[in-house]
């Protein structure tokens, strides 16, 4: 059974162009997928806890050691984790906020980051714990600006970044589908070519 997982991290609820384009990815997952088990977080809705200083004494505690305390915590931590661990196709909304990633979203890979689920150190050399499980993610970004070509392509650091750190985790299989552009016609056209890249992308076989 194939396994969707969805991330919302746009402000704008009506109006947002990721949160459109995310929706429209998990109608057209559901269609082609019979069965398929999705799950969905509104990180706006959800209020993404921060990374806390009991969240990083419980991380770093070793299982046997920790304190009741810590394993509810634990517990609690684990969720988005172990959600990604599971998913096969993971798709972002991923709207650029200031040249980058929104805080929420920031703050939710600060939680699916973690150490012994997605990464571990090998004698000091990080371990990508998701490599080899053919995991893929799609990106849906929306920007005002066009981050296409230099100079403005230097002051893109979501792509880099998400590239970065889903590849820090063992996920190498990233596609973003972007909407780039103040104008509204411009972006009416980008957001259906997005669309049919949808069909396009969910056409492509999963490999579980
Ligand atoms: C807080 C904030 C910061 C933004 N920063 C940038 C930016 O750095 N570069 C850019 O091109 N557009 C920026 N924008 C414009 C958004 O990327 C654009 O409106 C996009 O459509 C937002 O995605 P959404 O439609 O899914 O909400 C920003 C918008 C907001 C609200």
């Amino acid at each position: 059974m194939a396994k969707l997982l969805c991330i919302d991290s746009s402000s704008r609820s009506t109006t947002s162009v990721t949160r459109q384009l995310t929706e429209a990815y998990v109608a057209r997952f559901k269609e082609a997928n019979a069965g398929a088990q999705i799950v969905r977080h509104d990180l706006i809705a959800e209020k993404v806890p921060y990374v806390s200083e009991a969240g990083i004494a419980t991380l770093y505690t070793e299982a046997d050691k920790r304190t009741a305390e810590m394993e509810a915590l634990y517990k609690e931590a684990s969720v988005y984790a172990d959600e990604l661990v599971a998913a096969d196709v993971i798709v972002l909304g991923a709207p650029m906020y200031n040249f980058s990633v929104p805080a929420v979203l920031k703050a939710y890979i600060d939680l699916i980051v973690f150490p012994g689920k997605t990464f571990a150190y090998d004698g000091g050399a990080p371990v990508a714990l998701l490599s080899g499980q053919n995991k893929k993610v799609i990106v849906f970004t929306a920007s005002g600006g066009n981050y296409d070509q230099l100079p403005y392509k230097a002051a893109d650091f979501l792509e880099p970044y998400l590239r970065t750190v889903l590849g820090f985790i063992g996920i190498d299989d990233v596609t973003f589908v972007k909407v780039q552009g103040h104008d509204a016609a411009l972006v009416q056209e980008q957001t259906e070519q997005a669309l049919a890249k949808i069909e396009r992308l969910v056409g492509q076989p999963l490999a579980v």
